[in-house]
């Protein structure tokens, strides 16, 4: 083997141009708080928490503490047919955090793999109830749940299906629920798009309530571009999911632990679907972990299996992974401790004035928010969809900011310890570079 001893090539990184990036490196090398520190030691305002997911900011000393005890005292236990007090004592906690009836919880490594054990649970749940021929499940357009097959086969994005061929059979799509010409630079929910759950009704109809498993949304779509629910929209689809036995699934990876200035969609929008999931903010980032959250009807129909039998014939080497949960209890108790729910809901009005003030700045088509999630969207540039976003990404980094764009968008999603002054910095920043950028 001939490796140059730091040298880029054999890292083949995800999500990325992986030439044009080592060409001109961009790294990370610590991180306190609201900021990174870059490897030419430039400190980094983080509008994106890391990737949506270190909601309480970054390195907070109990969540590091708890994660260097546990690592010293038991650095990994097996759940199949063992267990360690962590995991049941952490599952209880986010069940406690949840609406009454959501009681059960999978844990997982990643957001992915919550879904893929979603979607499991769901064909599996029908089955034991005896309709094991509700095999379909319905995904949206615009839609993400990861990386994968069956993430990425409920999930509503061309290039899924352009690269990986025609993945799991039996899947539909409503469609996505976004709509410039009625509702560009709404401030929270948009008023028009609920009658879009309806398509569900002509997907119901097409293949037979029969044949149906479970359709999953999520609540907000973050990843294809901050897709906020038009008003009325989710209570539709829980609507006519119930009229016809089809489980709802809300992919609450971004959603989830305060990023809407709720501690989950699900409560601030009043709706409570079957199953949810849940990984990012759960350890704010800091041990990967997932977590799929069930009713106790859909568990309860499991629980009728023969004495001795595995109810669930399923898991992962690193469910509950001990140190993830050490970070996980550590993690809420950051989160309540500091108020930092609450404290999102207090930061959202002024968030949204902010990020609604880069209305009218150059190439701007929509500004849209929601909680502690704005979406700036860009009118693409002929020919080259999201090479404009691109570079005022990478004008932003040289600027001093973390953002993260998705095609045309900018997503602004700040960790919820962020101050008023950290707002104006993003939007300061993101404006400035906007009148920069081709
Ligand atoms: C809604 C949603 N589901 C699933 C995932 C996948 O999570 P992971 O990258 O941890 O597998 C993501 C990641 O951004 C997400 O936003």
């Amino acid at each position: 083997m001939d490796v140059a001893v730091n040298s880029l090539a054999e890292f083949w990184m995800p999500f990325t141009a992986n030439r044009q990036f080592k060409q001109s490196p961009r790294l990370l090398v610590a991180a306190k708080d609201m900021h990174y520190t870059s490897h030419d030691g430039r400190r980094i305002l983080d509008s994106t928490s890391g990737l949506w997911c270190v909601n309480a900011g970054h390195c907070r000393p109990k969540i590091s503490e708890a994660i260097a005890r546990q690592a010293a005292t038991m650095d990994y236990a097996p759940v199949f047919q063992m267990g360690h007090p962590q995991a049941f004592e952490l599952a209880s906690r986010v069940a406690a955090m949840l609406p009454d009836g959501l009681e059960h919880v999978f844990f997982s490594n990643s957001g992915s793999e919550s879904v893929d054990t979603a979607l499991k649970i769901a064909l599996a749940y029908h089955r034991a109830r005896g309709e094991g021929q509700r095999t379909r499940l319905i995904g949206r357009e615009r839609g993400y749940h990861g990386v994968g097959f069956g993430g990425i086969s409920v999930g509503g994005i061309g290039n899924n299906r352009k690269h990986f061929g025609t993945m799991l059979g039996g899947v539909d799509h409503l469609p996505h629920t976004h709509d410039l010409a009625r509702n560009a630079f709404s401030r929270g929910q948009p008023q028009y798009g609920a009658e879009l759950a309806d398509t569900l009704e002509r997907i119901v109809a097409l293949h037979d309530p029969s044949t149906i498993a479970a359709v999953i949304v999520e609540p907000l779509a973050g990843s294809t571009g901050v897709l906020v629910p038009p008003v009325g929209y989710l209570q539709r689809l829980r609507d006519i999911c119930t009229k016809y036995g089809i489980l709802l699934i809300f992919d609450e990876v971004i959603s989830g632990f305060g990023r809407l200035g709720s501690p989950f969609a699900t409560d601030l929008f009043g709706i409570t679907p079957d199953i949810i999931t849940l990984a990012k903010g759960i350890t704010n980032a800091t041990v990967p972990m997932g977590a799929t959250v069930v009713s106790n009807t859909v568990h309860e129909a499991f629980m009728n299996a023969p004495d001795g039998a595995i109810e669930l014939f399923h898991g992962y080497t690193y469910s509950g992974h001990v140190l993830a949960c050490a970070a996980a209890l550590a993690t809420l108790d950051t989160y309540a401790e500091e108020g930092l729910f609450a404290r999102a809901a207090d930061l959202a009005p002024y968030f949204e004035d902010a990020v609604h003030s880069l209305k009218g700045h150059p190439h701007v088509i929509d500004v849209r928010n929601l909680g502690l999630v704005a979406g700036v969207e860009l009118a693409a540039r002929p020919g080259a969809v999201g090479t404009r976003a691109y570079d005022v990404f990478v004008a932003c980094y040289n600027a001093g900011l973390l953002t993260r764009v998705t095609g045309d968008i900018i997503a602004i999603s700040p960790p919820l310890i962020a101050e008023r002054g950290h707002i104006d910095e993003m939007v300061g920043i993101i404006g400035d570079v906007l009148k920069t950028v081709a």
